[in-house]
């Protein structure tokens, strides 16, 4: 078969998610041709499943600081994110959230009009020692999707062009080292794309796919982290593996953890509230490994919920109803589609499951990918759950 022709573009961004469009949308509207490629329709990225919110320290509920922020980043990583990151990701947040208001994205509001936040595991004030920090940014718990839609059209308003139901299958590596394009499968009609571009973004998500129980969506095959590693390029971090303590049991569908930070709590088969156990303090407001861990314990030691005593229970049928509603939809509808479950009557069984893959493509804090001896990849970007720069160390803070 004769090689295809290329097609040419300056800025080539593989992964239709949040972090994907956002950058796609700044290559267009800083002037340069973007030909985004993505195995699904852009609207069905994985950012689609996000629900609780993003952190930014605002103080639109209580004191924040961005550097509040930071510690707890820091501490929740096990002390193992790269700082200058961090800083990058805590002090800019504010700005971030307020660029996503400004390009429409329909947050949830206070009864002030402001940015609705609500509180998150492993997150205080003080540098740890206050109380709750209530810093996840949410459109009720369906930020993703908000997220998702508002950022697909404003990459369409931006000119970025888009190759859907396309797979990347490897990266173009001239004899430099530099990347030069990548090669591209159109699912559709069963062709090779050539596309060469000046630059190519990964974006393409994690691998949370490699695990049996995992709240990541098909689509997360960890791809980019595929063509880095045939390209000769280093993977890191690789043993840092999220899992989320409330996936629905049965099903593996995320039930955000936003549910606890709305008042809702776990127990056991034994009714005991056993995070008392675990984190008398924070308890289900603990980081997300160490209430994951719990419930791991709880479950092998004989006191799980059910015939298989093999799940324990998050309650919320104590909070109010209309509540619920409003803030928790998602929640509540994936509770009764797919658990056969009233929430605001019965508690939902859950189980921990693979959330969140903090290793990927080696990459510093300005997104650059970076080889084996520390040296920048020429014309290679890694960005969002593809990309280890190390932001998260060992573990990843929910709504970081
Ligand atoms: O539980 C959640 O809403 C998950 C959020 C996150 O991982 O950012």
């Amino acid at each position: 078969m004769p090689p295809p022709e290329p097609v040419y573009c300056d800025v080539a961004v593989i992964g239709a998610g949040g972090a994907g469009l956002r950058a796609a949308i700044s290559a267009a509207e800083g002037g340069l041709s973007v030909l985004c490629v993505s195995k699904v329709a852009a609207s069905r990225s994985h950012t689609a499943a996000a629900q609780g919110g993003i952190n930014a320290a605002l103080a639109n509920r209580g004191a924040d600081d961005w550097r509040w922020h930071m510690y707890d980043t820091i501490r929740g990583g096990d002390w193992l994110p790269d700082q200058d990151a961090v800083a990058l990701l805590c002090e800019r947040a504010a700005d971030a959230i307020a660029e996503l208001e400004h390009m429409g994205m329909a947050f949830t509001r206070d009864d002030a009009g402001r940015i609705y936040q609500r509180a998150y595991g492993g997150q205080r004030t003080e540098f740890g020692r206050g109380g709750l920090a209530y810093r996840a940014c949410a459109a009720a718990d369906r930020t993703g999707h908000a997220m998702l839609h508002m950022l697909y059209a404003q990459s369409l308003r931006s000119g970025v062009r888009f190759a859907e139901e396309c797979a990347a299958l490897d990266l173009i590596m001239d004899a430099e080292g530099a990347c030069r394009g990548v090669l591209v499968w159109r699912l559709e009609r069963g062709e090779l794309l050539l596309l060469r571009a000046q630059c190519v973004i990964l974006a393409t998500g994690g691998y949370g796919q490699a695990y049996a129980a995992t709240t990541a969506s098909s689509v997360c095959t960890g791809d980019g982290g595929g063509m880095a590693l045939r390209a000769g390029l280093p993977l890191q971090d690789m043993e840092f593996v999220q899992f989320h303590p409330t996936s629905l049991y049965g099903a593996g569908l995320l039930i955000t953890e936003g549910a606890r930070g709305e008042g809702g709590y776990l127990r056991n088969g034994l009714g005991e509230r056993f995070m008392a156990r675990y984190a008398p303090q924070s308890l289900e407001l603990a980081s997300r490994d160490v209430i994951a861990r719990a419930i791991a314990v709880e479950i092998r030691e004989g006191r799980g919920c059910g015939k298989l005593k093999d799940h324990v229970h998050l309650c919320l049928e104590h909070l109010d109803a209309e509540l619920l509603r409003e803030r928790l939809p998602s929640v509540l509808a994936i509770a009764r589609t797919f658990g056969r479950v009233d929430a605001t009557r019965q508690p939902i069984p859950v189980v921990p499951a693979v959330h969140y893959t903090m290793g990927g493509i080696a990459s510093n804090a300005a997104s650059e990918a970076i080889g084996g001896h520390g040296e920048k990849i020429p014309g290679l970007l890694a960005l969002g759950e593809a990309a280890c720069t190390s932001v998260h160390g060992a573990n990843r803070l929910g709504c970081n």
